[in-house]
């Protein structure tokens, strides 16, 4: 433990680009007890690894004291039991094997087969939104297509109508602002507002679905599980719902924009990959390394252990850092290139790994080889638009988003 260090990742001026902060960590000490919180900060590719394979030691079933540093909004806890569900625990939330429980309702939603299956219908919501800007010339690429893309698939796969999906916008951007950690304690309580009315909406949705199933993902759920196990109550449904809304948006929203900005700062990249679509799989795993969207998640210790040298006692948050383990050097060589012809892209850590890696990676990886495409069959002379960018990245602890990217274009592919 290098006791030297001080380093807050909540700092402000950190978060406008954390990545020199965790290359410190790196350096100095991979498993750090962060000052501020007290947390046990990981940012090594090894250790997290290591961290995500001992999830017995590891876990997930954090007690909400522990998930907020100071404890829990005594208000907003009140206004999810009085006026709505109380959170409760499933899937990410848990450890093996009640974990497997919950997993096996997402796990046969988001086959293989069904995401194949599922491309040629995201190259048309991709084209839909295209056709929505081109005449324009330019564009608001965050508002106008990156958030808009996984929103509509996920409202359709949910079975919600399309004239409801920006509802799971508005939701799920507000769930992310009490997740990110990084709000007042008043927009904590209008979050908890925002979520309880969409409890209600999902609660309604699942309560039709029960009497009448349909085919799509919130029947799925509502349907007998494979194993036996008693179903799912209207609690465990919504708190599924919640981490399946928010684990889909925010994420797909920032490899699309973050990719794209990627590739007008590197414009022989771009060049690269529009001669040659076979490098669009690379490109991606490499989008996901160097700007990984889940930069950090939470994990509290079941017994005293040893991490990367550092002991850790009972008890103790782990704060896992993959935006970090990502750029780490001794995996990745000219680990803060973006280079899509790198030969161990695919070996990031964004997707996690173990027992909760990402049940929506191969839809996620779908809906950015469809947009990719589809920019690039339509979309020529790609720039930045002058003066309107800000390259801001909103504070979170967890997530790394583009605030907004305004482009110009021609009408056609060059
Ligand atoms: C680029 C896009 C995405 C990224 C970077 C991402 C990242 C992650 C990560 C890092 C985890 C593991 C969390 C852990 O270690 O505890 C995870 C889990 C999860 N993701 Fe994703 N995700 C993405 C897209 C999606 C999509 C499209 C969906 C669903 C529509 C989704 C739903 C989930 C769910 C439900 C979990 C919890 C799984 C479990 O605990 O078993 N994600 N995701």
């Amino acid at each position: 433990m290098n006791n030297d260090l001080n380093i807050d990742l909540m700092d402000p001026e950190v978060q406008k680009c954390p990545y020199d902060a965790y290359a410190s960590l790196r350096r100095e000490c991979p498993v750090y007890q962060m000052p501020s919180t007290g947390q046990y900060v990981v940012s090594t590719y090894l250790e997290l690894r290591e961290v995500l394979r001992r999830p017995d030691v590891f876990s997930n079933q954090m007690p909400l004291k522990n998930r907020r540093p100071g404890g829990p909004n005594l208000d907003v806890a009140a206004i999810y039991r009085d006026e709505g569900w109380e959170p409760t625990t499933t899937l990410q939330r848990t450890d093996p094997p009640d974990h497997q429980r919950y997993r096996q309702y997402i796990d046969r939603t988001f086959t293989a087969s069904r995401v194949r299956r599922l491309a040629s219908y995201i190259d048309g919501v991709a084209n839909d939104l295209i056709d929505t800007f081109i005449d324009e010339g330019q564009v608001e690429f965050v508002a106008d297509f990156a958030v808009q893309l996984p929103c509509l698939v996920i409202a359709d796969q949910f079975g919600v109508t399309r004239e409801d999906a920006p509802k799971l916008k508005y939701w799920s951007d507000a769930a992310m602002e009490a997740i990110g950690l990084m709000i007042s304690p008043e927009r904590e309580i209008e979050c908890a507002r925002i979520a309880v009315e969409a409890q209600h909406y999902f609660a309604a949705q699942f309560e039709a679905r029960q009497k009448n199933p349909l085919d799509d993902m919130m029947s799925d759920m509502v349907r007998p599980a494979e194993d036996g196990s008693d179903p799912m109550s209207m609690q465990e449904l919504l708190d599924m719902m919640s981490q399946l809304l928010n684990g889909g948006n925010q994420t797909t929203t920032s490899s699309l924009a973050i990719g794209l900005k990627l590739l007008i700062d590197h414009p022989d990249q771009m060049t690269s990959l529009r001669d040659d679509p076979t490098l669009m799989g690379n490109f991606i795993e490499e989008v996901l390394r160097l700007e990984t969207p889940v930069q950090g998640l939470f994990r509290v210790v079941t017994q005293d252990t040893v991490l990367g040298g550092t002991d850790i006692p009972e008890g103790a948050v782990v704060m896992l850092l993959y935006g970090s383990a990502n750029r780490d050097e001794d995996k990745f060589d000219h680990e803060a290139d973006f280079d899509i012809h790198r030969r161990n892209a695919g070996a990031h850590l964004a997707f996690g790994a173990g027992t909760h890696f990402c049940p929506g990676a191969m839809l996620a990886r779908q809906e950015m080889a469809s947009s990719f495409k589809a920019i690039f069959s339509r979309l020529g002379n790609i720039q930045f638009a002058d003066g309107l960018n800000s390259f801001d990245y909103p504070p979170s602890l967890v997530h790394r988003n583009l605030k907004d990217l305004h482009l110009t274009f021609d009408k056609e592919a060059n």
